[in-house]
């Protein structure tokens, strides 16, 4: 799966630095072409001599040559390659990932990366479990970016915990099953619906939701990884796409995103409908800001128009169509008679009541239900809920 595949190997300051040897050799032998960059303190930690050798290129540090001041220019290293992957990445590199502080050619390559980036931890264990940690780590996933969690221990300082750096086979097999997994929709088109609807009632204010889009952003970022072709059409959020094969369709409304997705699916194989659409909207808008008067204020609302159900009607022989069920209470119920009314070929269930599932949070805890039956899943990153997700669909289009 690595042969011929050009990758970054970002090395930082950290003990497990001499890890990074093995890794690139593993790499190699893999078939990979490897590009060593390293921060100056990585190379308080290994030669670049060991890594040049081993790699059969220069290793890039500065973004100079000291020696005859040829430009290192990373702008063409996120170019060139496949993927990008960090290991092992301090604190204080996840921390200038996190917050652009390009005073390195290794941030500096990250912030100009096209491909991939997988990122591997590497610190002792009280600063993985600092809250600026989680907080760096949680936004970097955000972002895309591949977090290869680090192992449980003993570390460099003989404390015992979380914050080895996993073990170089271990972040191959990552890579591995990543590129590996990228044929699996190649040729597929595959549109995803995201994130909250606004519902305007005046020119400055509206009813929305606490949708945040992660899971739909997620989703589309598995779907290209994949090899899809991912149609995202999305209402207002904070995110923004990695991929390159994700076309991204900003909307405001329910009947825009009706619009959008009408539009959408009759190119597509598949269909997944994640976002937290409005069911109702106000019937009326009013042209100026409505002022503060002290009787009640009313706004009637009327019912949008189920996107889910008309795309479900729509659906032709070979497409595939997969909804959400975000529920309260009796959800299989729920989820069940949703997945018959919408003519969904599955429908990813999740209830309110379990803890650390629905909006906003990083992670979701779903129960996958089709017409053969019901499989609950453990609480996962979102991230990892995707690829259960598709893994679904992928079964489905075999
Ligand atoms: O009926 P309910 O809103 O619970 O159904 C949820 C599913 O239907 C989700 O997949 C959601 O994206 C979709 N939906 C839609 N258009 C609507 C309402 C829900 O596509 N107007």
């Amino acid at each position: 799966m690595l042969q011929g595949k050009k990758i970054v190997l970002g090395i930082t300051g950290s003990i497990a630095a001499y890890k990074a040897a093995v890794l690139a050799r593993a790499l190699i032998k893999k078939g990979a072409e490897v590009q060593i960059v390293i921060t100056p303190a990585g190379k308080e930690f290994i030669t670049p001599i060991t890594l040049s050798a081993l790699t059969s290129k220069p290793v890039v540090s500065e973004f100079f040559s000291q020696r005859d001041g040829t430009w290192h220019s990373h702008v063409d290293l996120g170019l060139w390659a496949d993927a990008m992957l960090i290991a092992p990445a301090t604190a204080s590199t996840i921390g200038k990932m996190t917050h652009g502080v390009a005073d390195n050619m290794l941030v500096t390559t990250y912030l100009s990366m096209k491909a991939p980036v997988f990122v591997a931890p590497a610190m002792d264990l009280d600063m993985f479990a600092h809250p600026s940690t989680r907080h760096n780590l949680d936004v970097l996933r955000s972002y895309g970016n591949h977090i290869i969690e680090p192992a449980c221990g003993e570390l460099a300082s003989h404390l015992t915990g979380k914050g080895r750096m996993e073990e170089p086979e271990k972040i191959v097999e990552v890579l591995e099953r990543f590129f590996e997994a990228g044929r699996e929709l190649s040729g597929k088109k595959i549109m995803i619906t995201a994130g909250p609807t606004y519902e305007k009632i005046d020119p400055v204010r509206f009813v929305g939701n606490y949708s945040s889009g992660k899971m739909g952003y997620a989703l589309a970022e598995a779907c290209a990884e994949r090899g899809a072709d991912v149609t995202l059409i999305s209402g207002p959020v904070n995110l923004k796409t990695v991929h390159p094969a994700i076309r991204r369709i900003d909307v405001e409304s329910a009947a825009q995103m009706y619009e959008a997705a009408m539009a959408s699916y009759r190119d597509m194989d598949a269909g997944i409908l994640c976002a937290a659409v409005a069911d109702f909207t106000p019937e009326t808008v009013a042209e100026t800001k409505i002022k503060r008067e002290k009787d009640d204020l009313v706004i009637r609302l009327k019912p949008t128009k189920d996107i889910a159900a008309a795309l479900g009607q729509q659906k032709r022989k070979g497409q595939l169509l997969a909804g959400f069920a975000l529920e309260t209470n009796e959800e299989v119920a729920h989820a069940q008679e949703k997945l018959a009314r919408k003519n969904f070929d599955f429908i990813v269930l999740n209830s309110l009541n379990d803890k650390g599932a629905g909006f906003r949070v990083d992670t979701n805890k779903i129960t996958l239900i089709d017409r053969q039956g019901i499989t609950p899943f453990p609480l996962k990153s979102k991230r990892e809920v995707a690829d259960d997700i598709i893994d679904k669909l992928v079964s489905l289009f075999i």
